[in-house]
């Protein structure tokens, strides 16, 4: 069997997380907290707990909240106990204010974006950082998009949800270089078929979120700091 290891997946209760939880489930070795907004309303997720061969933990968490984030902290030092670290903390709830341009944004629509997208994952890596410091892996993964780099010039579409990503992808710079030990990634899920994604895209989330378990499992320290498309390919910044 496979050394254990333990998880912090954001934003599970539907979409890329809940399949990133499905999919890490079916591996005995995974003790999963599986965070999200509203369990109450979580029914996809906590039914996964009937086949599943790992251990899965639903616990609230609002990445908009700061208090919310706060708090998850003891559930998931309650869930961990004293010897174990946390091996991944994976960021990826987030929102997307709509097709908007950089001379036609919603100042409200931009702040929560912001809010969901870059402070609430930035947080969420301060207060686990002891956790991921005690863990055999210290690996943050923070779900970027192609739209956050501006190298793949993809127009002035989807302004103020580009733009929160490109605040993701410098996070995860910043992170990787303030701790060294850590390894931490910023990754583009590439275009998928979920709310956010729509029905025209061409992944399913098995296949984006397979392929991702593959390449976060992997990585080692020198990779960290990096900008990854879920196929394993270095993105333009
Ligand atoms: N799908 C794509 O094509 C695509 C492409 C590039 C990047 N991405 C990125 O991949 C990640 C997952 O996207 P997705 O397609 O799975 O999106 P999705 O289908 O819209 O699901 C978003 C998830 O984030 C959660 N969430 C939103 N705000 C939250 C908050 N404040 N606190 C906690 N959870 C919150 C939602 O929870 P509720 O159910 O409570 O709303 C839901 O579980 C995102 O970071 C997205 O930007 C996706």
């Amino acid at each position: 069997m496979s050394a254990p290891r333990t998880w912090l997946v954001t934003g599970s209760s539907r979409g890329l997380g809940l399949e990133i939880v499905r999919q890490l489930l079916s591996d005995a070795s995974n003790t999963i907290i599986a965070t999200c907004r509203n369990p109450d309303n979580a029914s996809s997720l906590k039914s996964l707990a009937d086949n599943a061969k790992g251990v899965l933990h639903v616990v609230r968490l609002d990445v908009s909240d700061e208090v919310s984030i706060q708090s998850s902290v003891q559930a998931v030092e309650e869930i961990l106990g004293s010897s174990r670290g946390l091996d991944y903390l994976v960021n990826n709830a987030a929102i997307s204010s709509g097709n908007d341009t950089a001379f036609g944004f919603s100042v409200a629509g931009f702040e929560s974006t912001l809010k969901s997208n870059v402070i609430g994952p930035a947080l969420l890596g301060q207060v686990l950082l002891p956790y991921l410091l005690k863990g055999d892996r210290k690996v943050i993964v923070n779900f970027s998009s192609g739209l956050g780099s501006i190298g793949l010039d993809y127009g002035g579409q989807n302004a103020t949800y580009s733009i929160s990503k490109t605040a993701v992808n410098m996070l995860t710079y910043k992170q990787a270089r303030a701790q060294p030990e850590l390894i931490a990634i910023a990754l583009d899920p590439g275009w998928v078929k979920t709310d956010m994604g729509g029905q025209n895209a061409p992944l399913e989330p098995h296949e984006s979120v397979s392929e991702i378990l593959k390449l976060i499992t992997s990585l080692s320290l020198s990779e960290s700091g990096k900008y990854y498309r879920y196929s394993g390919e270095e993105l333009l910044w």
